[in-house]
């Protein structure tokens, strides 16, 4: 028996702007998803039998890691709202290439992994113990998950459920945890992680040490609205196509979150919530909010530091950053928001138990 978990995120900066060069900041949420597979007689999902077509991202981790393998049951749990933008689907395909990893084993050739691995990660030929977020403690019998691996798999089946289109933003951040930033090129200030690509576009994948002193939260509302993330790219595109000076917007996003950025590197948590509220207004702007995320926005505006849209808007969530999150809920909550409070990133991909493991050796 395996289980492993993974957080949720937003996005704190450059929703959009990302999908022109541009760099995107998010952090991983309290929230979470847990995954747990064991042997079994049929192949099972939270008790039912498991169908394969309703669950693309699983099922495409079966094929990478699990080819021929004995049946397994399934059990997905967690509190990470699925379809709002908050990572629910990159957590659970991280979570659940953490536990088939762990399943399976690795079989190790040499001082190389004899399994297709790859990566432009320095020290990439791992074998040794897997360690915990905290660097402490070892975790017995997940010597053979990596995390390197598991944020390459959950961005490949991400691409392969969205249509081969798929930052790896998500993945990363749930992988890693704490802060993830996506740039088009190597920032030599930052914790330069990997480079990923994908289609022809590159993305500089880099984690930002937090060394936040002040005691601040987010808080996550929910509009309960479903607004499809390719469908609010598209409604700007076509804005751009018809004036396409207001790329000037799109820069100016840019600019805004290398700011937010520089503020969130040295811990001035003012200078992060006003980035985020000036993010906003320009995503407002541009056409992508809505009447539902604005109300929840104002709710929260005056006890937050700062409030935004997270993700594609349209509908979906909104943040804020603030010392106060019981009032900042509550507001939210009275405006007719569902809320959600965290620490401003949380922990990574988290193995939590491994028993009996490897479960099937296909080397045998
Ligand atoms: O709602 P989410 O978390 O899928 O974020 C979408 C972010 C966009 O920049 C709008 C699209 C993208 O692919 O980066």
């Amino acid at each position: 028996m395996a289980q492993a978990s993974a957080p949720g995120k937003c996005i704190l900066f450059g929703e959009h702007a990302v999908v022109y060069g541009h760099p995107a900041v998010a952090v991983a949420l309290d929230q979470r998803i847990s995954v747990n597979i064991e042997p079994s007689k049929d192949w099972r999902l939270d008790g039912m039998r498991f169908d394969a077509a309703r669950h693309p991202h699983i099922k495409s981790l079966l094929q990478r890691l699990w080819e021929g393998g004995p049946p397994l049951s399934i059990k997905i749990q967690g509190d990470i709202p699925p379809a709002s933008g908050l990572g629910s689907s990159a957590a659970l395909s991280v979570a659940a290439s953490a536990v088939l990893r762990c399943a399976k084993g690795r079989k190790v050739d040499g001082d190389r992994w004899a399994e297709g691995f790859s990566s432009t990660q320095p020290n990439n030929v791992y074998h040794g113990p897997w360690t915990s977020k905290s660097g402490k403690q070892q975790i017995q019998g997940a010597d053979s998950v990596n995390t390197d691996e598991c944020a390459i798999l959950a961005h490949a089946v991400e691409a392969e459920a969205q249509g081969g289109k798929a930052s790896p933003l998500d993945s990363s951040t749930c992988t890693h945890g704490g802060c993830i930033v996506l740039l088009d090129q190597v920032d030599e200030t930052l914790d330069w992680l990997y480079t990923r690509s994908l289609n022809g576009v590159k993305w500089e994948v880099h984690s930002v040490s937090l060394n936040i002193e002040e005691d601040v939260w987010l808080v996550v509302g929910s509009t309960g609205i479903h607004a499809p993330t390719a469908l609010q790219v598209e409604k700007l595109a076509k804005l751009l196509e018809k004036n396409p000076e207001r790329i000037a917007e799109i820069e100016t996003i840019g600019m805004i979150s290398r700011r937010g950025l520089d503020s969130l590197v040295k811990g001035d948590m003012n200078g992060v919530g006003r980035a985020m509220s000036e993010n906003h207004l320009i995503l407002r702007n541009l056409g992508l909010s809505c009447p539902e995320l604005e109300s929840l926005i104002a709710a929260a505006a005056p006890t937050s530091l700062g409030v935004k849209l997270t993700g594609a808007g349209g509908g979906g969530c909104m943040i804020a950053l603030t010392k106060d999150p019981k009032a900042t809920s509550e507001a939210i909550e009275l405006a007719g928001g569902r809320t959600m409070i965290s620490k401003f990133g949380s922990a990574g991909l988290s193995i939590e138990y491994s028993k009996d493991c490897p479960l099937w050796k296909d080397s045998e």
